[in-house]
């Protein structure tokens, strides 16, 4: 019995569309092997969108995600979309693919590979083991508060506003998520908050220090963001899983990022309470090297894995694509963002050849 999805697929900018072929090409060499038929619907996000029809996120991107198993999605954004006005910019898109799918939690997990230890900016002895999934709460916070604005003051000068605010509905619902991540990994739930400054903070606080009375196996403890931020790159391995908001959660993902040494590497995964969820890589559109055989493939065919696993209820077929990329590193295959000395340099669509000879063995 095969077992049919219908994926979004949102190339995107810069890389984007590199990386995504060589993410299909995976996807379509392991179906058979695992008895998985996809039909990859594309969509237009962020600049190309913008080109193409004069709007980051077009309706029927949103209808096509909504009627699709999962979201693939690449990179969005680079310097020729910068300066148009907010809503028309590329990021303006992303925001609202989160908000028009109500992806409320962002899975961000951040693993030293051992083959990869020496790519780390920081020593190996404080990166050696590092394992720690950020729970980033997506669609509330001061991304979305309102109000939200430049505004005049009375006296005519220009003030910029934006409002940091979450319910504790929002609070809540995340924190399930997080507590639920945890007790799938070390029962260890950090949350991350400015409660020592923030009303907002001393609200977060005070619900997941409540719903924890739900959870008494999972070890809840509570970090203000710049102290969570120093101990991140001071002793890394303390952490297990993070709970934080929206603007805390993209700093700190970014800082656990890069302890393994390449945002390249990094998938990620934003879920709601129902419907399709969308698997993205944590990096950019890197527009510097886009279109030059560059780009390390990694963190969205990892995305893809994360999809299988957390999207399709396919985790054989993910830990396979996992186990790939292991070998493939393992055999000394780097994209120029990994290389070190005794390394094979290989381009992005070489990578995804490796990865293919690997899985069909
Ligand atoms: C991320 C990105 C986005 C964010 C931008 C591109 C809007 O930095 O996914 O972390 O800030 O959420
Ligand atoms: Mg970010």
């Amino acid at each position: 019995m095969t077992t049919a999805y219908r994926i979004a697929v949102l190339a995107g900018d810069g890389i984007g569309p590199e990386i995504t072929e060589v993410t299909l090409n995976v996807l379509r060499a392991i179906a058979p092997r695992f008895n998985l038929d996809f039909e990859f619907v594309p969509a237009l996000i962020g600049g190309c969108a913008i080109d193409a029809v004069g709007e980051p996120l077009p309706a029927a991107t949103l209808e096509t995600c909504r009627q699709s198993d999962a979201v693939l999605l690449a990179a969005i954004g680079g310097t020729k979309w910068d300066t148009l006005p907010r809503p028309l910019r590329p990021e303006t898109g992303l925001l609202k693919l989160r908000a028009g799918l109500g992806l409320f939690a962002n899975l961000r997990p951040a693993k030293i590979l051992p083959q990869l230890i020496n790519a780390s900016s920081l020593k190996p002895e404080v990166v050696a083991g590092v394992d720690l999934m950020v729970v980033r709460e997506l669609t509330g916070g001061i991304y979305f508060g309102q109000p939200r604005g430049i505004f005049t003051t009375e006296s005519g000068d220009a003030r910029g506003v934006n409002t940091m605010a979450y319910t504790a509905a929002e609070v809540d619902r995340i924190g399930r998520v997080a507590f639920e991540t945890a007790r799938k990994r070390q029962r260890k739930l950090c949350s991350v908050d400015k409660a020592n400054v923030l009303e907002v903070s001393q609200l977060w606080r005070d619900r997941l220090t409540a719903l924890s009375a739900e959870y008494p196996d999972v070890e809840l403890t509570h970090l203000y963001v710049d102290n969570a931020a120093m101990q991140l790159v001071r002793s890394p391995k303390q952490f297990d899983t993070i709970v934080t908001g929206n603007l805390f959660g993209d700093i700190l993902s970014d800082i656990a990022a890069m302890l393994t040494g390449s945002i390249g590497m990094l998938p990620s995964a934003s879920l709601g309470a129902s419907g399709p969820a969308v698997f993205e890589p944590v990096h950019g559109s890197a527009p510097d090297i886009a279109g030059q055989d560059k780009a390390n493939p990694l963190a969205m065919v990892l995305s893809a894995a994360m999809m299988l696993r957390y999207g399709l209820n396919q985790p054989a077929a993910a830990t396979a694509i996992e186990q790939a990329t292991l070998a493939v590193l393992e055999q000394g295959y780097r994209t120029s963002d990994l290389m070190t000395e005794g390394c094979i340099l290989v381009g992005c669509q070489a990578m995804g050849e490796q990865l293919i000879a690997q899985l069909t063995l």
